[in-house]
């Protein structure tokens, strides 16, 4: 096997296709270097004492587990100092966090879930992180970022991808021109090209979904859901399987490599999902677009919704396009 490099395959991106400005390409290596440190971390475990809860809660009123807190400090510290960002956004802070005025400010802004999975963590399943790259208002150069700036609909993203420590640890990546998967190679250091031009395989019949909420779902979701459990004697006429690892990341690498869909959607409880528009839903949205897949919020592309606030929580459906076709139908239909 030819090995390409993530750094090779970034400089020919730009150097080739020419959509690569350097600058991105500086701030996508940056990244990959802090999930490599993130990477091994979450490879230590015990023996790193980098597992457990904190007594901390973040803003969404969840209780941080130590490798929450240990990915959001090494995200920062590696992109503080790099000259390519403006501000970063993350779902372990409150608000944005601006880079120190004694290093050169980028025009790009950085979201990330620092470690999605987080209930995984402790016994031994995958986690990873997820990013969303922007680019900052040209307005923003001559005053301080703000967090409006970063309220922008996920179709403006200029890079998105996910890593995920798991058997391997993969980096996934689009810069919208198509989806690229990295396998770390530990020996090296390196990320290193192990599958190009992802494309969803379509036709599969497999959901994921927390069966669990089931009683509060909007008819739409129980009318689909209700669909595929009827199997090959329902109105699809096909048996499906199903999978929920409790990781975003997992489960939509899985689908991205083998087909299906995800669904974390809007239920009855708050009327929004679980999941966070800004560096959840968005970034993977991207990805699962730019494989050929779909990715709405039951009804409306995910990457077309105008954000309110930094951490806004949405209804996530994505994959399979026919399928996600059947959801929104479903969802907007009166029966
Ligand atoms: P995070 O660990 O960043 O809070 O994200 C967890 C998310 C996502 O990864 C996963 O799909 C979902 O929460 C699982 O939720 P349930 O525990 O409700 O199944
Ligand atoms: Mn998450
Ligand atoms: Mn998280």
């Amino acid at each position: 096997m030819k090995h390409t490099t993530l750094s090779r395959f970034l400089i020919e991106q730009q150097r080739t296709a020419g959509v690569l400005p350097a600058e991105l390409r500086l701030l996508v290596e940056i990244v990959a270097r802090a999930c490599k440190a993130i990477s091994h971390s979450v490879n230590r475990g015990v023996l790193g004492g980098v597992l457990g809860s904190l007594e901390s809660e973040n803003v969404q009123g969840e209780v941080q587990k130590r490798l929450d807190v240990i990915a959001n400090e090494k995200l920062l510290e590696a992109n503080e100092w790099g000259g390519h960002l403006a501000a970063m956004a993350s779902e372990e802070m409150e608000t944005i966090h601006l880079i120190p005025n004694r290093f050169p400010k980028g025009e790009y802004l950085l979201l990330f879930d620092p470690i999605d999975g987080s209930s995984n963590i402790d016994v031994g399943l995958s986690v990873g992180t997820i990013f969303s790259v922007l680019q900052a208002p040209a307005s923003s150069a001559t005053r301080e970022v703000v967090e409006a700036d970063f309220l922008q609909p996920g179709r403006t993203q200029v890079a998105s991808g996910y890593a995920i420590y798991g058997p391997q640890s993969l980096l996934v990546l689009t810069v919208g021109t198509g989806v690229f998967e990295f396998t770390l190679d530990r020996e090296v250091g390196s990320w290193v090209l192990s599958d190009s031009n992802i494309t969803m395989p379509s036709g599969t019949r497999e959901f994921a979904i927390n069966m669990s909420n089931q009683r509060h779902w909007s008819p739409g979701t129980t009318r689909y859901i209700d669909q595929c459990l009827a199997g090959s004697t329902g109105p699809i006429g096909h048996d499906y399987n199903m999978r929920w690892t409790g990781s975003m990341v997992a489960d939509v690498h899985r689908i991205l490599k083998r087909g299906g869909v995800f669904l974390y959607p809007a239920d009855s409880r708050t009327g929004q999902g679980k999941l966070r528009l800004m560096y959840e839903a968005n970034p993977m949205a991207f990805l699962i677009e730019q494989a050929g897949g779909a990715a709405t919020d039951g009804v409306t592309p995910l990457m077309d919704v105008a954000p309110s606030k930094l951490h806004q929580r949405i209804g996530v459906v994505l994959g399979d396009k026919a399928e996600i076709e059947r959801i929104r139908g479903l969802a907007t239909s009166e029966g």
